[in-house]
């Protein structure tokens, strides 16, 4: 039964915390108004547990809020750090990082990549967007590119109209600071809620470009970054060509890490699993994350890509094994075999999702939040 599995996710996605020490004008985080919510940590002992069994597993800490601002964050990291086979990765805005703590993380011998969202690449418009200080900034992303134990690190940047101009500088704050790579992200399409912030700055729908709108000046960032060699991550330019933020993670799992990650010769897996999995991928279902991933999101398990649908895989109480096979993801998994579109799915911003649901026409792009 291909609709239960008994190889577990490879990938995890925890969303540590909704608190945030800053409210950027294009977050959802900007109103101040989600609910406090931290991540309790037996969360992070189920995943501990599961890696014993799970040869090469991802954890990638981000979500609603800072990983920064929750309490136990480095003691989430120290957990994660008691696995043997195990790559953890943090987003961050990164300002709350003491030198301290860059020793500690830097460390620690899972945490592979940090990922600094920053968005500008200079004072104003961090002060703009971020709301925060440029120069404390700057000082602490120079600790973290030229600590002598320092691992990946990527800045990025959502593109908006306050910013599309500062891709090249961008590339040249990465290089300044003895980062490794940059990427540019495309803005979600959605309604916002128009803000002015205290030095006059306004941010509302019109800032919003698309991401066929930038792709030109991606690609010109991405030839800027290798005369500088800066890797600019041009996954996102295969995503951008099809307009859709998911078809990005969609090609990047599909297309890279998935093929890693379904490793089917791997020596570590039993002969069994490899059965297993050469089955699921003869049967060709119209997509594999819910055979390869899971993430926790304010109260429960769901798909990562489902975060905003309300239901969570097995109730609230669901442990992660309980979660991974509970009849809820057996339905979602049986559909996507008869290439039926689950209700979990969203087809506004998944191109799988949209082609298996043959009712959708005009919404896209649409996402409310
Ligand atoms: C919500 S944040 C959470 C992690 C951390 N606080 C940070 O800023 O990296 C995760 C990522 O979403 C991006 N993001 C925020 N608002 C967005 C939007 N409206 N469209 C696209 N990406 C957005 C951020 O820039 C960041 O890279
Ligand atoms: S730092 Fe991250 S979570 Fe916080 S407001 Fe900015 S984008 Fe949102
Ligand atoms: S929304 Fe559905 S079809 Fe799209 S990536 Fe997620 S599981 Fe796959």
């Amino acid at each position: 039964m291909l609709n239960t599995v008994n190889f577990n996710p490879r990938r995890i996605l925890l969303d540590p915390t909704s608190v945030c020490n800053l409210r950027c004008v294009q977050c959802h985080n900007a109103t101040g108004l989600d609910p406090i919510y931290h991540i309790d940590m037996k969360r992070v002992d189920e995943l501990v547990e599961m890696s014993k069994s799970e040869p090469g597993m991802l954890v990638s800490l981000t979500g609603k809020g800072d990983i920064l601002c929750h309490p136990q964050w480095k003691e989430m990291l120290r957990r994660l750090d008691t696995c043997d086979n195990l790559t953890s990765m943090f987003y961050t805005n990164a300002l709350l990082l003491k030198d301290s703590d860059i020793d500690f993380c830097w460390n620690l011998k899972n945490l592979k990549v940090m990922h600094v969202s920053i968005d500008a690449a200079n004072a104003e418009s961090y002060r703009n967007i971020r709301g925060g200080d440029f120069n404390k900034l700057k000082k602490i992303l120079s600790a973290l590119g030229f600590h002598p134990k320092a691992k990946a690190l990527r800045m990025s940047m959502t593109v908006m109209k306050e910013n599309v101009n500062q891709m090249k500088d961008f590339v040249d704050l990465a290089v300044e600071v003895g980062f490794h790579a940059v990427s540019f992200q495309a803005i979600f399409n959605r309604p916002y809620t128009p803000i002015k912030t205290p030095k006059g700055f306004v941010f509302d729908n019109s800032q919003v470009l698309l991401a066929p709108e930038i792709e030109d000046r991606v690609v010109e960032a991405a030839e800027y970054g290798k005369k500088k060699h800066l890797f600019v991550d041009t996954e996102q330019l295969g995503y951008m060509k099809d307009k859709h933020p998911i078809m990005f993670w969609h090609k990047f799992f599909f297309d890279t890490w998935l093929k890693k990650a379904m490793d089917i010769t791997s020596g570590e897996r039993e002969e069994d699993e490899k059965s297993e999995i050469r089955s699921l991928l003869k049967a060709r279902p119209a997509c594999l994350r819910p055979w390869t991933e899971l993430s926790h999101i304010d109260e429960g398990w769901r798909v990562c890509c489902m975060q905003f649908h309300d239901s969570v895989l097995g109730g609230k109480d669901a442990t992660l094994q309980e979660a991974w096979n509970s009849p809820q993801m057996q339905r979602i998994r049986d559909e996507l075999l008869n290439h039926k579109c689950p209700p979990e799915c969203d087809p506004v911003h998944c191109e799988i999702a949209a082609k298996l649901d043959t009712k959708i026409t005009d919404k896209r792009y649409h996402r409310k939040f």
